[in-house]
């Protein structure tokens, strides 16, 4: 995976509304629901692995979290700016390969809703595991959705690694506790349905 998923996902969001793509949610209401269940309040320093132009971060600044976003795709992240405004200065805007990130300085919380999934390669799934390794804070929170087990088998033309619990888990390594898991069906603009899960690890203590 190089130049030409990055060029994939630019397209995408070039060439279609951020409201009509498959992923999309007006309010991302579980993942809200999901931070608020932590211990991890504002001023915290969350970032939104693959975030997209996905509405999380104008919550979570509402919020008074330090938010920074961090997607392969420069477009989608425009897109996100360009509708926060003056707000969108408050945000860290990251473009880049999460494979490839190193943060300078560790977050308290890991938020991911379907990035993680599109890395099927075991060596490609091992680099997001070292970068999640570098960019949380011992006892801070990761919460990864992806597809389920029984989810689809590909998002936007792509295929994807569909996990559970346990499969991420496997994945994380003990430096993970599993805190909690959660199925979800996303309903997509087109009117169909996706089968999610979301499971939220706490980094362990050194
Ligand atoms: C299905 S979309 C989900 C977007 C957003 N999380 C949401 O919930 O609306 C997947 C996103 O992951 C980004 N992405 C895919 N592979 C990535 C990678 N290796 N590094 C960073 N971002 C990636 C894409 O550009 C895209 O914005």
């Amino acid at each position: 995976m190089t130049g030409s998923t990055r060029d994939h996902w630019q397209g995408v969001y070039e060439q279609k509304a951020d409201t009509s793509v498959s992923w999309y949610e007006a309010t991302p209401l579980l993942s809200l629901s999901l931070i608020e269940a932590t211990a991890i309040a504002p001023p915290a320093r969350i970032i939104d692995i693959g975030g997209g132009a996905s509405r999380l971060v104008d919550h979570l600044v509402a919020r008074g979290f330090g938010v920074s976003v961090l997607d392969l795709s420069g477009a989608a992240l425009g897109l996100a700016r360009t509708r926060l405004g003056a707000r969108a200065s408050g945000v860290t805007w990251i473009e880049a390969d999460v494979r490839h990130f190193a943060a300078s300085t560790p977050f308290d919380l890991w938020h991911d809703r379907a990035a993680l999934h599109f890395l099927t390669a075991r060596e490609d799934q091992q680099a997001y595991v070292a970068a999640l390794g570098h960019g949380l804070r011992r006892s801070g929170i990761a919460i990864i959705g992806t597809f389920a087990p029984d989810g689809p088998e590909k998002c936007s033309g792509l295929p994807v690694q569909r996990h559970d619990a346990e499969s991420l888990a496997l994945l994380l390594g003990k430096d993970f506790r599993l805190v909690s898991t959660t199925r979800h069906n996303h309903l997509t603009p087109g009117g169909g349905t996706q089968k999610f899960q979301f499971s939220t690890f706490q980094r362990v203590p050194a």
